[in-house]
């Protein structure tokens, strides 16, 4: 048996040294954070700003069955969004498409470049927690074409 010295392990001197699905889960398990904020809106996907720093946003989103988000990008942000509740169905486009079904717990990251579409195929309400890096939530949108890929 030893001990440990103070300070033998380095903690992360700001926000962005925490990985971003860290974040995500940390703030997915923190319901009295954002609780109050959800709202579910039949015409669209809602989408609200929990906590805005220099380093990142953080985005609370709801999701009723059939609500998607159409094929884009994120422009020059990095990120993650983790799956709080309820089954999204995230379809990344290279190429090919490439389906991801998230259930409660998953995470998915992004970068520049990385073009997706996420949506609610399920029959429950899904919620998710979506943190943005470099800069603020911008999306550019694409449409597929099967023989060249994403074009904007
Ligand atoms: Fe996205």
């Amino acid at each position: 048996m030893f001990a440990v010295p103070e300070n033998t392990v380095a903690l992360p001197s700001s926000a962005v040294a925490v990985h971003p699905v860290r974040v995500a889960l940390q703030v997915a398990l923190d319901r009295d954070r954002w609780k109050h904020l959800l709202r579910y809106d039949p015409e669209e996907r809602f989408s609200t700003l929990i906590e805005k720093t220099d380093d990142q946003e953080i985005w609370l989103m709801s999701w009723l069955p059939g609500q998607t988000a159409t094929l884009h990008d994120h422009a020059q942000t990095t990120g993650a969004f983790t799956v709080v509740s309820g089954v999204l169905t995230e379809v990344v486009t290279t190429r090919i498409q490439v389906v991801h079904q998230l259930v409660e717990g998953q995470s998915r990251v992004w970068g520049p470049g990385y073009v997706h579409q996420v949506r609610n195929d399920g029959t429950d309400p899904a919620i998710s927690i979506h943190v943005y890096r470099h800069g603020t939530r911008a999306m550019n949108a694409y449409r597929y074409d099967p023989v060249t890929g994403p074009v904007r």
